[in-house]
């Protein structure tokens, strides 16, 4: 009876002083895990990386109370008018997309999602407003004194001047790489898309890549996207680390490691994402690559606001850290001034209208913002028969 009894208590003793967990927080993570990662019909390790194949009808996202009901989607009702054209009357040397994807696909009937391990949730509880990335936008951006985050972006105009809904969103983003990031820093660059009609409901998706070595556990730049219906006050997360997202793509999970990545002053490397809103299920749909593939998709029974549409877009980067460091370094680590080939350039940035068609967004409505000297967004900028583009980043440091 005692030896059972030490048995059964001593796991929980050593994680509970290693982590500082107590039994409860100990066995409400282990509950969590238990329901992320689900039985997997075939694992995929790719470097360092486990990916489970796991039954597309029993994924993650189905444990959503909203999306117990949920009719999965294998694909959109109709694509966005224009999404694929203008690309080879404006396309240049300058656009490499890059394909991204697992070397191995999953089985028929099944979708890769990356396995989440204790280490992570613990690692959220305290880590960068657990792993939330809200845009510079956000109403409660500084409602937490402890929070060190910094934006460059161009964002669309604010109500009450401008009356505009957005259906969707998408961009050409340069990547690249933080080898020598620390533990404790975050950066990531991408897109929001955003509702805050309702302040007690403030919505968004986010897409992009992001260094995040206190989640992930290393330094690579990984695919990943976000949502939320309430500014990440109790609703939402970044790629898998709760239910929500629906995975229909075989090969290609949120969170995967994307390399190679672009080198200062040579070869430039861009991964170009797509978001928007499927205009007869109304669920937001996330595509990626020069090929458009179908990575999974929001339900629309997630949100509130964004159920209907955006009210914001906002493209570029986000930096922060935690506990005694200094700002990481965002888009390439270099200032807009240096241009192509040194600082990060978002170009193709364009936005879908009500009538589901895809548009370049006019330069007048991209406003440059940045709210640190550590970090800019350049003009928004570009010509009839060019792409339009911006260029962001900087160096992070000390004094942001
Ligand atoms: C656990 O708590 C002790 C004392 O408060 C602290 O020194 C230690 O760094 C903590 N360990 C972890 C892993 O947080
Ligand atoms: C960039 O590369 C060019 C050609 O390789 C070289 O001449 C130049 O000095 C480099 N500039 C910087 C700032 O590294």
């Amino acid at each position: 009876m005692v030896l059972i009894f030490v048995c059964l208590l001593l796991p929980c003793f050593v994680l509970s002083s290693e982590h500082n967990l107590t039994i409860d927080e100990d066995f409400e993570i282990e509950k969590q895990l238990k329901l992320l990662n689900k039985p997997a019909i075939k694992t995929i390790v790719e470097n360092e990386d486990i990916f489970d194949c796991v039954d597309i009808n029993k994924q993650p996202a189905f444990d959503h109370p909203s999306l117990k009901d949920h009719q999965i989607q294998l694909r959109p009702s109709s694509l966005p008018v224009g999404l694929f054209d203008n690309d080879m009357i404006k396309s240049s040397s300058r656009i490499k997309s890059m394909e991204v994807g697992l070397h191995e696909s999953c089985p028929s009937g099944t979708v890769p999602i990356k396995r989440v391990e204790k280490e992570q949730l613990i690692g959220m509880r305290s880590s960068f407003k657990q792993y939330k990335i809200r845009p510079s936008s956000s109403s409660n951006v500084n409602d937490d004194a402890s929070t060190t985050q910094r934006w460059a972006t161009i964002h669309t105009p604010y109500k009450p001047y401008h009356q505009f809904w957005y259906y969707g969103a998408s961009g050409l983003m340069g990547i690249y790489g933080f080898p020598g990031m620390q533990d404790t820093q975050f950066s990531s660059s991408g897109f929001w898309i955003a509702n805050d009609d309702d302040l007690g409901h403030i919505n968004h998706i986010v897409v992009g890549w992001a260094v995040d070595p206190k989640y992930n556990g290393d330094k690579n730049s990984r695919l990943m996207a976000g949502w939320t219906c309430d500014d990440f006050k109790s609703t939402g997360c970044m790629n898998n680390a709760c239910p929500g997202f629906v995975q229909v793509s075989k090969d290609t999970p949120l969170g995967i490691a994307i390399s190679p990545v672009s080198t200062y002053n040579g070869t430039q490397r861009d991964i170009e994402l797509f978001v928007f809103r499927d205009p007869t299920t109304l669920n937001w749909w996330f595509l990626c690559g020069p090929d458009k593939k179908l990575v999974g998709y929001w339900p629309n029974d997630l949100f509130t606001t964004l159920a209907q549409y955006g009210t914001r877009l906002e493209f570029g980067g986000t930096a922060e850290y935690i506990g005694n460091s200094v700002f990481p370094p965002m888009g390439s680590g270099h200032f807009p001034y240096e241009g192509y080939s040194k600082s990060c350039l978002f170009q193709k940035v364009k936005y879908i209208d009500g009538d589901s068609r895809s548009d370049d967004l006019p330069l007048l409505e991209g406003t440059p913002r940045s709210d640190s000297p550590c970090y800019k967004a350049g003009d928004f900028t570009g010509s009839d028969n060019a792409n339009n583009y911006f260029y962001f980043g900087g160096p992070g440091g000390i004094d942001c």
